[in-house]
């Protein structure tokens, strides 16, 4: 970046907010995708709303790029400045300004760490109900601007169903305040839910206004055997009938295999099972508690359970939880080529057996981690590197796969992105999920909200440079 316009940014920011160091490009530049090697030109670190508007607005005069950057947990290289960028980071904007007790909500910076969001909340006797194991590291702009799920999605819904206002930066530098933390509002378009999940391409978030809710009693886990894919929605929806779920998660054997020996966890009983899924419930009365418990006799004489085990205590409900969170971590280190697919709840079964069938064909040679969040009809599909295979030669090979999956997913009306989002990793494949319409819209937007193309360039939609 020209020296004169990195003196600028230092007037603006002190030097306190300008980074340029390697080790802070190399930290700032990359999310958790870690397949793009980051090369930044610069770290801005506002504290400010004003700060970020001067420094749109000097992008815009200046003609450089801009990738805002909240806790870079992603994993589709939509926080990754890998081109020159100058990465703009909320982490210095984290503070809570404000609780409104009647209105159960609450006004906070961007940089605002989700756990911090969630204990806050507790401190309130309240809730705050995304949650994902990257909670103590994802920051909430970060999870507005990706529209983050998580675990709790079938009883909470995403971040979406949390936002009730939103404070944002646009592209071309101008400060929007969207719907001022109201329930109600018909007004006409809600611009609000235009930046949710958009990436930072429009805008970037400066502030939010969240709800908070009840906070649940004794949630309780319960983890169970499963002998077939085909089983695990029978099992949903045997519960379902009976029982709200706040989860209901899945994974393989080869995934636990992996916790267990890696991070020294015990099994949830001996009987062996090729699948196992997670259910958590408010077990609030006597009477929800056998519910759940004739839910269970109900799926093993029906032969959809092979065993399981439900938590006693709080302790061991986290116990049964990190067999499940902690899969991510646990196999990041052998390098997994990811997918995050979702169809319909109802098509899950069909789509399930359909890429098993595409799994067996195609990945004969590899290993693949099954989980997900299989009660929102989203899948995780992780194939694991060979210690032996060159990573490039190895993604090469798993690229290759990917038409035939998302074909399928598209003839489902599927997502190829079901929470991660599309960023760099998923750009090139978005007609397989949006019509070409919908992405000519995209782009209209785009170019409305930033018309130089100067936040998260090539993040989402490909720049197309005649349209500038
Ligand atoms: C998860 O569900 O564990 C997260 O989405 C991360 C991942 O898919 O690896
Ligand atoms: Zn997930």
């Amino acid at each position: 970046m020209n020296p004169e316009i990195l003196g600028r940014l230092h007037n603006l920011l002190g030097d306190q907010g300008l980074r340029t160091d390697p080790l802070s490009c190399q930290t700032y530049g990359r999310d958790w995708t870690k397949t793009y090697e980051p090369a930044p030109s610069a770290i801005a670190l506002p504290t400010s709303t004003a700060q970020v508007q001067a420094i749109i607005q000097l992008a815009n005069q200046n003609g450089f790029k801009l990738v805002p950057s909240g806790g870079r947990t992603g994993l589709s290289g939509g926080a990754v400045a890998a081109q020159g960028e100058l990465v703009v980071s909320l982490a210095r904007m984290n503070k809570i300004l404000a609780f409104h007790a009647q209105d159960r909500s609450l006004v906070c910076e961007a940089g605002v760490i989700t756990a911090q969001l969630q204990q806050f909340a507790e401190t309130k006797g309240l809730f705050y109900p995304v949650d994902f194991a990257s909670a103590g590291s994802s920051q909430i702009g970060g999870n507005i601007a990706t529209n983050a799920g998580g675990i709790k999605v079938i009883r909470y819904g995403l971040t979406r169903q949390q936002v009730l206002g939103l404070e944002i930066v646009t592209g071309k530098g101008e400060l929007l305040k969207l719907n001022h933390g109201l329930v109600k509002n018909a007004t006409g378009y809600d611009l609000r839910h235009l930046f949710i999940g958009s990436e930072g391409t429009l805008g970037i978030i400066t502030q939010a206004t969240l709800q908070l809710l009840r906070a649940p009693e004794n949630l309780t886990v319960l983890v169970l055997g499963v002998p077939e894919f085909a089983a695990l929605m029978q099992i949903l929806q045997r519960f379902q009938a009976n029982l709200d779920l706040t989860a209901f998660e899945f994974f393989s054997d080869r995934a636990l295999h992996y916790v267990v020996q890696d991070k020294g966890l015990a099994k949830p009983f001996v009987t062996p099972a090729p699948y196992y899924a997670l259910l958590e419930f408010e077990n609030d009365s006597a009477q929800r508690e056998q519910a759940a418990l004739q839910a269970f006799q109900d799926c093993i004489e029906q032969g959809f359970v092979l065993d399981g085990v439900m938590s006693q205590s709080q302790t061991q409900a986290k116990n049964l939880w990190r067999l499940r969170e902690m899969i991510s971590e646990t196999i990041a280190v052998y390098t997994p080529y990811k997918n995050d697919l979702s169809v319909r709840v109802s098509l899950v079964a069909e789509f399930l057996k359909a890429v098993d069938q595409i799994v067996t064909e195609r990945y004969a040679a590899f290993e693949v981690i099954w989980y997900g969040h299989i009660g929102d009809g989203n899948l995780h599909l992780n194939i694991l590197k060979p210690a032996t295979m060159d990573k490039a030669e190895f993604f090469e090979h798993c690229a290759a796969v990917n038409e035939q999956v998302f074909v399928l997913t598209q003839s489902l009306q599927g997502s190829i992105s079901a929470e991660h989002g599309v960023g760099l990793l998923k750009r090139d494949y978005l007609a397989y999920s949006r019509s070409a319409e919908e992405i000519a819209y995209m782009r209209a937007l785009k170019t409305l909200f930033d018309p130089h193309w100067v936040l998260n360039p090539n993040k989402l939609l490909s720049i197309d440079t005649s349209s500038l």
